[in-house]
């Protein structure tokens, strides 16, 4: 057995043992409540299960939510992380080979398909699957019956397929890239994971579970974050979602600077606008550009008050405006008037297009 198929093979205790509370990976969000409650439902039908979203929202920790509450949660779930596995070996991971099968097959090997029975087959990136392998797929969903390669009959197998894609597979399948009929299979229920930009309102309770998380883990006092770098967290768009998030805490921790995140993120946060601008509607130059303009002013002003440890006098030298016109802009900015208040809750970022 290989050691990544070690790995990838894990007891109930080991699959939960990573997951955060239910309470912060669902937060308090719409979305994520509703979530919660279809999750509620289904997990104990023993039905495919299909996991979207964009990279790093939680589809792993939602493929094991379901395992857990399964009715094989007390037997294994098996991962297989499709992209990571060459095309050519895929095959012979999933369904195993007997021996002989090709050159170098000089013993017989189970495959992961097997090694889930009475358990959970977890395929990530299901949109990685080349088209043979789809059919094999199929007919396990279809009849639970596989045949390992070079094996003269078909096995029998009890698994529950969860599969997760962070692409769309409509449109793989109007390409020509995945099977229509696969996809009614492991679709039968499907499950949403929001981007982090649309439940803003879980951020702070991620950010302050990371932060015991990772002091306690690596033994630090980071302390929390300040309202200014909270409330660049709240603007910011998050393309890597949570697990960008996770990992900007986790360097703040270590590091214990804010600067850190904050220098990190500026540059970054220039997509912000973009990123959210709807295109399928109609879209007003205009309007957008005068937004993009105060965001800038907005992060540009918070960035040296931050730096002059928010000594307005000494920000609106270094900006080249009167102490007046700085008052002014913070206002408009809808910032605080200085460090010790918690700035209010930012505008929703959603750019109107009209
Ligand atoms: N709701 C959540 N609460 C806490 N941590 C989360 C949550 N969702 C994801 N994470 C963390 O973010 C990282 C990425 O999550 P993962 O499930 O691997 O995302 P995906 O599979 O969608 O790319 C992991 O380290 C995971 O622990
Ligand atoms: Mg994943």
């Amino acid at each position: 057995m290989s050691s990544t198929m070690t790995n990838s093979v894990s007891s109930l205790a080991q699959a939960l043992g990573e997951i955060p509370p239910e309470a912060v990976v669902f937060g308090q969000s719409e979305v994520m409540q509703a979530l919660r409650s279809r999750l509620d439902k289904v997990a104990s039908a023993n039905v495919p299960v299909l996991i979207h979203g964009e990279s790093g929202t939680g589809k792993d920790i939602i493929a094991r939510l379901v395992h857990s509450r399964s009715p094989w949660r007390s037997g294994p779930f098996v991962k297989v992380n499709c992209p990571a596995i060459p095309g050519t070996l895929l095959e012979s991971e999933l369904f195993g080979y007997e021996r002989g099968a090709f050159t170098g097959a000089y013993g017989s090997k189970p495959g992961r398909v097997e090694m889930a029975h009475r358990g959970t087959l977890f395929l990530d990136e299901i949109s990685e699957l080349d088209m043979s392998l789809q059919s094999k797929l199929l007919q396990l969903l279809q009849d639970g019956q596989f045949c390992r390669i070079g094996a003269q009959a078909d096995k029998k197998v009890e698994v529950r397929v969860v599969c997760a894609t962070n692409r769309k597979l409509e449109d793989e399948i109007e390409n020509g890239n995945f099977r229509q009929d696969l996809y009614y299979r492991i679709n039968v229920v499907n499950l949403f994971m929001p981007p982090l930009r649309e439940r803003r309102g879980d951020i702070e309770g991620l950010v302050s579970y990371f932060l015991e998380y990772y002091n306690r883990k690596y033994n630090c006092k980071a302390r929390p974050l300040s309202p200014e770098l909270k409330e660049i967290l709240q603007r910011y768009h998050w393309p890597g979602n949570i697990r960008e998030l996770e990992n900007l805490v986790k360097r703040y921790v270590i590091l214990g600077s804010e600067d850190v995140i904050s220098n990190d993120l500026q540059p970054r946060e220039n997509d912000l606008i973009a990123s959210d601008i709807n295109f399928d509607g109609p879209i007003s130059l205009k309007k957008l550009t005068r937004q993009a303009t105060r965001a800038l002013e907005r992060k540009i002003i918070l960035k040296v008050l931050h730096n002059h440890h928010w000594n307005r006098k000494q920000a609106a030298k270094t900006l080249n405006i009167s102490y007046r016109a700085l008052l002014y802009k913070i206002r408009d900015a809808g910032l605080p008037p200085n460090r010790a208040r918690r700035p209010p809750e930012p505008a929703k970022s959603q750019v109107a297009a009209d």
